[in-house]
């Protein structure tokens, strides 16, 4: 009585019995079998694996006996759990933290899912045959037109939609602008002495040196770093949370210049000032210098895999030959779904709703800290989904960190974001106050207060 499961189990012909054996306890301890699943009837089993029939069956009773499987005349055979002595591995698994606070994440629970399906009927209705087919490199044309519109109305963003290229995420677009600096004999970017650990990952891996540069009240400091690129987040340095002073920005466009070299300018949260209004992208200031990225996972959420890049017009073909070299292309769905989104102005209500939202669990989290550790401030811009709360020393960082994993709380400290050759002695935690849902925010904010408040007593 197979229920149409197919296994696939790696069973050698000369000892079947038990290589079986071995096979469906791996696949049960690491996952692949989860508990309740239904194994196919021995005559199915034994027919795909090429095996005699009683050698599943003896199998199936001895792990049975076992009681790694039950067995029920007329119900068939099914995974029943871990006996004693194969569980201490899965067991003593830590349970992940109650309360996600780590920087960067907004919570997906208030995505606009009616409007995004809504917006996907829409889609579904207008879209000819021909944009099932494979998605352009760059992109589709309805989502480059209207995301052009789109940046040079919010962001100030000097552009047409012929520069504007649609990437499967952020990652994708740092990849391929990193590969294409590469290409064009380029060696060494310079970055941010904090940032993602995962986009130093990204920009490793196509083979160019990273070079860390200092961050301070003004932003990144380029002063005379020899580079061919470098990696900025201008509008709220991530996760220090300070703009790049007016100075900084134009130094920097100096420094690139001087040099034929490119600015990548991560724009990850520059809708999300909530101060005043939002300083416009550096890219306005020398489009033929920088490449701007910017992404829909803040406002909207990851799962939509939608980033795009604006990227002056001579590099655009080495941009596409190593889109065509990546094997990748955006989904074309999303990307005609994202275009409507953009055109009936539901993307600007997304970017408002959260916006209010950061803004009130930012100022929460102030008062809470002012009542917990007055010495304590949330540091640079009343801005974005996180901020830094600067600790004296690295100790103090590491009690606050140990503090919230008591309590349950998910936190980073700078040590985290912190690239090799970057200033050992800023200390501090990053609280990311965007990913955890509205009813729970006060209880997880107030836990991190006090994580901070344990990490100034000693
Ligand atoms: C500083 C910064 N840049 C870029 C991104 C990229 O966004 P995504 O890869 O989610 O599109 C993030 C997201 O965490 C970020 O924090």
């Amino acid at each position: 009585m197979s229920d149409g499961l197919d296994l696939y189990l790696p069973v050698s012909t000369t000892r079947p019995a038990h290589a079986l054996e071995t096979a469906l306890r791996a696949a049960v301890v690491d996952g692949r079998l989860p508990v309740g699943t239904r194994l196919p009837a021995s005559r199915a089993l034994a027919a795909d694996l090429g095996i005699a029939r009683s050698t599943v069956s003896e199998v199936y009773s001895r792990l049975a006996a076992e009681g790694w499987l039950e067995s029920r005349v007329g119900a068939g055979t099914w995974i029943a759990g871990f006996p004693r002595q194969a569980q201490p591995a899965v067991a003593q698994r830590q349970s992940p933290p109650e309360y996600e606070l780590r920087g960067g994440l907004a919570d997906a629970g208030d995505f606009p899912r009616s409007q995004w399906s809504a917006q996907t009927r829409r889609a579904l209705a207008e879209m000819p045959v021909s944009a099932f087919a494979y998605a352009p490199p760059e992109g589709a044309v309805e989502l480059r037109d209207t995301l052009a519109g789109y940046l040079a109305r919010t962001r100030g963003v000097a552009v047409t939609a012929a520069e504007v290229l649609i990437g499967s995420g952020f990652g994708d677009l740092l990849s391929l602008t990193c590969r294409a600096i590469r290409a064009r004999g380029g060696k060494r970017i310079a970055v941010e002495e904090y940032g993602h650990e995962r986009h130093r990952r990204i920009i490793a891996e196509s083979g160019l040196e990273i070079v860390a540069i200092p961050v301070d009240s003004e932003g990144a400091d380029l002063a005379d770093a020899e580079a061919d690129a470098v990696f900025l987040t201008p509008a709220h340095q991530f996760p220090t949370g300070v703009p790049l002073s007016p100075e900084r920005r134009r130094a920097a466009v100096e420094w690139a210049n001087a040099r034929d070299a490119l600015i990548l300018e991560d724009d990850y949260d520059g809708e999300f000032r909530y101060d005043r209004r939002s300083i416009g992208a550096l890219q306005a200031l020398a489009p033929d210098r920088v490449v701007y990225l910017g992404t829909s996972s803040k406002a909207l959420a990851p799962a939509v895999g939608v980033a795009w890049a604006v990227a002056p017009p001579e590099l655009l073909p080495e941009l596409l030959r190593q889109r065509s070299l990546s094997g990748v292309t955006p989904s074309g769905l999303h990307q005609q779904v994202l275009a409507r989104f953009l055109d009936s102005h539901e993307y600007d209500r997304a970017v408002r709703r959260r916006r209010a939202t950061f803004r009130t669990r930012r100022e929460l989290f102030a008062q809470l800290l002012a009542e917990r550790a007055p010495e304590l401030r949330p540091g640079g811009l009343a801005a974005g989904l996180q901020c830094l709360v600067e600790l004296p020393d690295a100790a103090a960082e590491e009690r606050a960190l140990a503090a919230a994993r008591q309590f349950g709380v998910a936190l980073e400290g700078l040590a985290d974001y912190r690239a090799p050759g970057g200033n050992p002695d800023r200390a501090g935690v990053v609280i990311g106050y965007g990913a955890v849902s509205s009813a729970r925010a006060a209880r997880a904010l107030a836990l991190a207060a006090d994580a901070l408040a344990n990490g100034l007593s000693f």
